[in-house]
């Protein structure tokens, strides 16, 4: 069987890391691409990781290129690249410079590898996936963004933590946009199926989800000169996992709303079937009119972003 291939647009810290965790579940042949003026760095690392694969006998390749058409096969595409935040900056300050960043990817994405399932990492995502389906085109299917599954799992840590029981026995889920709005919904999230609102007080809970939505900002305050990349890339390879082992995997990802939650047209942290089809279904559970009411007001949110980018 040929192996499957990983393409990853941008060598930063998320970029490199998902080489490295890619290689290490043997996943696939890894082409990380980027800018001519930094391929040189980019392929130090990958050749370090190369260099790795006879210390736990992973057989896969790995090159760094600034050519497109080494990718021209490319069964997943992750998009990096573009510039994280800095102390101080909210995700949407970000805005102008990735939003052309990430319209030059997806027009280079839609010529060479239009059948690659694509997953946006680049800030403010939920507008940034916007734009990468608007200008490559391609279907809804093929096209989402990393939020969900880095805010559940932020989620999930928090709970486990507060609770003293295990991370593997948390079942959560964030939805809305991937910013201060964004939903930890604290009625379907339960350990071993037992819901916390039995186990925590409101307090806590309280405390729960004020960490959840600023995780991301606490790292980026901590870091000083960019922001989270560990959980992020272990996010990203959930996706890629699940698509890749067509697993039918519920994923809290952002995608294109044609519908689903009263939102049309935008996209938005929802529930995703994630498996060979990529995005498969949206699954809309029944919201209570609080949870309603905190929807509308991230879907607003998105919207506003959305509105700058003039697309
Ligand atoms: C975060 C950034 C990556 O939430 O958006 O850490």
């Amino acid at each position: 069987m040929q192996r499957k291939k990983i393409a990853v647009i941008g060598g930063g810290q998320i970029g490199s890391i998902i080489a490295l965790m890619s290689t290490q579940k043997e996943l696939g042949d890894v082409t990380v691409v980027d800018l001519p003026q930094n391929v040189n760095p980019v392929r130090g690392k990958t050749q370090d990781i190369d260099h790795l694969r006879p210390h736990i006998g992973v057989d896969v390749t790995l090159c760094a290129t600034c050519d497109y058409e080494d990718i021209s096969c490319a069964d997943v595409v992750v998009v990096t690249a573009g510039v994280p935040r800095k102390p101080n900056m909210s995700r949407e300050d970000l805005l102008d410079i990735n939003l052309e960043i990430v319209k030059g990817v997806a027009e280079q994405i839609k010529c060479h590898c239009p059948d690659a399932f694509i997953i946006v990492a680049t800030n403010p995502v939920d507008t940034m996936a916007y734009a990468f389906q608007k200008v490559s085109g391609l279907p809804r299917n093929q096209v989402v963004g990393l939020s969900g599954a880095l805010d559940t799992g932020r989620f999930q840590h928090f709970i486990a933590d507060e609770t003293g029981l295990s991370v593997k026995d948390v079942s959560c889920m964030v939805m809305g946009g991937h910013g201060p709005t964004m939903m930890p919904l604290i009625r379907t999230a339960t350990i071993a199926g037992i819901p916390i609102t039995t186990l925590l007080n409101q307090e806590q809970i309280d405390n729960i989800v004020r960490r959840t939505r600023e995780a991301g900002t606490e790292i980026v305050n901590l870091l000083g000169n960019g922001s989270a990349y560990f959980s992020s890339a272990a996010s990203i390879m959930e996706m890629i996992e699940a698509y890749l082992g067509d697993k039918k995997r519920v994923i809290s990802s952002s995608a294109l709303c044609q519908g689903e939650y009263g939102i049309d047209g935008y996209y938005l942290g929802v529930p995703c079937v994630i498996g060979a089809g990529g995005l498969e279904r949206i699954l809309e559970i029944e919201l209570t009119a609080e949870e309603n009411a905190a929807l509308q007001k991230t879907a607003d949110a998105v919207v506003q972003s959305v509105r700058q980018t003039g697309l």
